[in-house]
């Protein structure tokens, strides 16, 4: 039996089939690449030594994924594929609703016709909006999401968790991220975005490799110790890891279950510059930029529940976060076109 990986070849899905071969599973990749390289994959083979099944194909192409689940053995599915830049949704909300939303229906239809019906789904913490509580543990209430980015993860919890309800044979797993940063310690799989970097982590690493020049912080005047925003960065190897932890809950029947992937620690935007220089010893230019709108002050995870439903914790520290980061970017300056 194998896992089917939508997504398999992008960021988190490339090092989460490294974590699935190296715990004996089968692996079975689908994506279209819109965001990513075949390339990953031959990264994830070398570190492995295990074939990895590739599909090129989309979410919402029914005739495609039909032809998978007729081929393959697939027991589970790993859900990555997604569009997911912020910015981007607000611009293009239709494109995000219809790539999202309806590939997973899509998807999902599929899964159900070939009574597969295990879904581990990639979600986020931007789902509780601007947190009630800090820590975020999952009781904390859903909130208002600030872009279609983040109303098409929330809406798809929702969808999933009805599935569920209606038909309990289903097994869903709801894991909601905090921000995957790091690469593979190998240096040889980590982060590949497409032009100018939105998230933190890559655009010091650009500054860094000399690509961009200095970095914005957005805003030094929220209500956090040093005025910089406050988030729960993890490895993405921890992360990775956590799916095959969940993978084994769908083992044991376990129904319905929401989990946050943190680390349950916040760092500030200037504790992640002064962290990445001190562990690489390379100097990151920056100056303070106003406010970027959508952003909140403060966000971690109580990371409580992973712990003792599914034994797992985060293991990675800042430093190595930030090392594992810059030894991929060092190796790869242009990512997967090197
Ligand atoms: P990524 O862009 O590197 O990976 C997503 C993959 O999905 C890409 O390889 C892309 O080609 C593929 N894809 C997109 N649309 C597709 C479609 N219609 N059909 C087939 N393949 C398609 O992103 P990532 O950082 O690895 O994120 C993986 C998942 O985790 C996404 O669902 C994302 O929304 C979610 N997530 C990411 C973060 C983050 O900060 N990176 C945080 C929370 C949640
Ligand atoms: N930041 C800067 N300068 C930059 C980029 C970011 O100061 O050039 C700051 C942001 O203002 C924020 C922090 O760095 O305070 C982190 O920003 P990111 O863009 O890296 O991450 P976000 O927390 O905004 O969002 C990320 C993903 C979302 C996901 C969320 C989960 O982009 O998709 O983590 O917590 F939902």
């Amino acid at each position: 039996m194998a896992i089917l990986v939508t997504g398999g070849a992008g960021f988190i899905g490339s090092h989460t089939c490294v974590e699935l071969q190296q715990a004996g599973y089968e692996v079975v990749v689908y994506d279209n690449l819109c965001n990513s390289s075949e390339k990953s994959l031959e990264r994830v083979e070398a570190i492995t030594g295990k074939p990895v099944k590739f599909y090129k194909g989309d979410i919402l192409d029914r005739d495609r994924l039909n032809e998978v689940f007729d081929k393959e053995q697939i027991d589970s599915c790993i859900h990555f594929a997604g569009l997911k830049a912020v910015g981007e949704s607000v611009a293009k909300p239709w494109e995000y609703y219809e790539n999202n939303i309806a590939g997973t229906l899509t998807l999902v239809d599929v899964m159900r016709q070939h009574n597969c019906k295990n879904i581990i789904f990639s979600s986020s913490a931007t789902v509780y909006g601007d947190p009630a509580e800090i820590p975020i543990t999952e009781n904390c209430p859903k909130g208002q999401c600030t872009n279609p980015y983040g109303w098409t993860k929330s809406m798809l919890e929702q969808i999933l968790s009805d599935i569920q309800k209606a038909d309990n044979e289903w097994n869903v797993v709801l894991l909601r991220y905090f921000n995957p940063i790091g690469a593979h310690p190998s240096g040889t799989m980590g982060e590949n975005p497409n032009g100018i970097p939105n998230n933190l982590m890559p655009y010091i690493t650009q500054v860094a490799v000399g690509k961009l020049s200095e970095l914005g912080i957005f805003g030094d005047d929220y209500d956090t110790p040093d005025g910089t925003g406050v988030r729960d960065y993890i490895h993405v190897v921890d992360l990775a890891k956590g799916h095959v932890k969940a993978l084994k809950k769908i083992e044991e029947n376990a129904g319905l279950k929401v989990y946050n992937l943190g680390t349950g620690v916040g760092y500030s935007v200037l504790d992640i510059v002064k962290n990445f220089e001190a562990a690489n010893d390379i100097k990151i230019p920056y100056s303070i930029k106003p406010r970027r709108p959508g952003d909140i002050a403060t966000c971690y995870s109580d990371a409580t529940k992973a712990k003792e439903e599914l034994g797992w914790t985060a293991e990675y520290g800042i430093k190595e976060m930030c090392a594992d980061s810059w030894r991929w970017q060092k190796n790869n300056p242009n990512g997967y076109q090197d």
